[in-house]
């Protein structure tokens, strides 16, 4: 492990709350950005805590300069392994941590490994430290629980003191399975902060005129799920579909390091040479590549939903969604099931008659900008 330097310190005298935030995975530097900020706006005290569930510079680096993340305090350095190596890894690098900082709160966001594992260190140790759990963005559900994103989201739900939740119907997911309503708090939808934040930086960028590509003219595809792409079956399917829709235009794939180490293991070289394959992506590049595009294809759940606050069409290449509001208030849909080459084709001609939404023209209630400083009063009004 690693210590950073500095504690962070908000620059309005004394710091009322110490808050220590965790980030693992690319999915959650986005989500921590702006909650850090609001952190130093309003006066308390960040603690940022890097797993190292990704490290690899375009995974993990990009991100942090993208983002205009601080350095975090603590780097734990876990790495990959399995689920359990890696939950484990991260429990053990993570609970003197939390012994030295004693935080009011921890902040866990999202639904990965890293999520569930530092929920699970505090929540032990919830009496002898008097530390509190908050878990951003509590509540989705896809049911599906063969999904490891669906484990984590409902044991961490289950630890956590306070659930904030990004859309209304996180809500009921959360009654039905016992929370008590007043740990309940909809706040909105924090990745939305950070897309509206760097927009104008995004759009400076100009990726997809550095790739040659012409706006509306190409479509953008991500693949990285499991189920998608840890099979060769399955993921043969899905390139192949996206090589049929590349057969109009241009699909501009941003390829996960999971994604292309199975696709070298299958020997699909073909199918990705039908691509325009490019390494992962940093923030900027990621979202003026989405501005662009025509259509976008994905299983990610972060871009269903900045496809729909940017009004882009979006295929979701999954069986079901814990994000519904990006269906029936936004541009997703979602690909028959299972995957068929004919189900990708005509999902796309769908969304591509459906067309661009006027991102100004409303999208669903809190996906406004302001989610992390709801967030900081809500766990300002937790401790008092
Ligand atoms: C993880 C999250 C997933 C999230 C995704 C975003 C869990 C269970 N899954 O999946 O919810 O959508 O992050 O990317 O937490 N690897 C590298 N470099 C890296 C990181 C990973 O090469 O910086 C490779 C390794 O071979 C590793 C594999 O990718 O074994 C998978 O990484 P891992 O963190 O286990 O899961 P993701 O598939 O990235």
């Amino acid at each position: 492990m690693t210590e950073g330097s500095s504690e962070r310190q908000g620059g309005q005298g004394q710091a009322n709350m110490k808050v220590l935030v965790v980030a693992g995975a690319r999915p959650n530097f986005m989500k921590v950005a702006p909650i850090l900020r609001a952190l130093d706006a309003a006066g308390h005290q960040g603690i940022l805590v890097h797993t190292g569930q990704h490290y690899d510079a375009r995974m993990s680096d990009a991100f942090f300069r993208d983002l205009e993340l601080p350095e975090p305090d603590f780097h734990l350095e876990v790495g990959s392994g399995s689920h359990a190596r890696q939950t484990a890894g991260v429990m053990e690098a993570f609970e003197p941590v939390l012994q030295e900082t004693a935080p009011d709160w921890v902040v866990v966001v999202g639904d990965v490994n890293s999520t569930v594992a530092c929920a699970l260190v505090a929540v032990k140790l919830k009496e002898e430290l008097g530390v509190r759990i908050a878990h951003v963005e509590a509540g989705l559900r896809s049911h599906d629980w063969r999904m490891p994103e669906e484990v984590n989201r409902v044991l961490t739900d289950r630890m956590a003191d306070l659930l904030l939740t990004p859309s209304r119907g996180a809500e009921p997911n959360l009654l039905s399975e016992g929370i008590p309503e007043e740990r309940i708090r909809f706040v909105g939808n924090v990745m939305i902060d950070t897309l509206l934040h760097q927009l104008p930086r995004a759009r400076d960028r100009d990726y997809p005129g550095e790739l040659g590509l012409e706006r509306d003219g190409y479509a953008v595809a991500t693949l990285h799920r499991p189920s998608n792409v840890d099979e060769p079956e399955t993921l043969r399917t899905a390139l192949s579909a996206l090589g049929a829709v590349a057969r109009e235009r241009p699909v501009v794939l941003p390829l996960h390091p999971r994604t292309r180490k199975n696709a070298e293991r299958f020997g699909m070289e073909d199918e990705l040479d039908a691509l325009t394959v490019v390494p992962p992506l940093g923030y900027r590049e990621m979202v003026s590549l989405l501005e662009g595009a025509a259509v976008v294809l994905t299983d990610s759940g972060g871009l269903q939903e900045e496809t729909t606050a940017l009004g882009i069409p979006c295929v979701t290449l999954r069986e079901q969604t814990e994000r519904p509001v990006t269906v029936t208030e936004g541009t997703n849909r979602m690909a028959p099931w299972p995957l068929s080459v004919e189900g990708v084709e005509g999902a796309v001609a769908e969304a591509l008659k459906a067309g661009r939404r006027d991102p100004g023209s409303g999208g669903p209630e809190g996906w406004d900008g302001k989610a992390a400083e709801r967030i900081v009063l809500e766990l300002a009004e937790g401790i008092r």
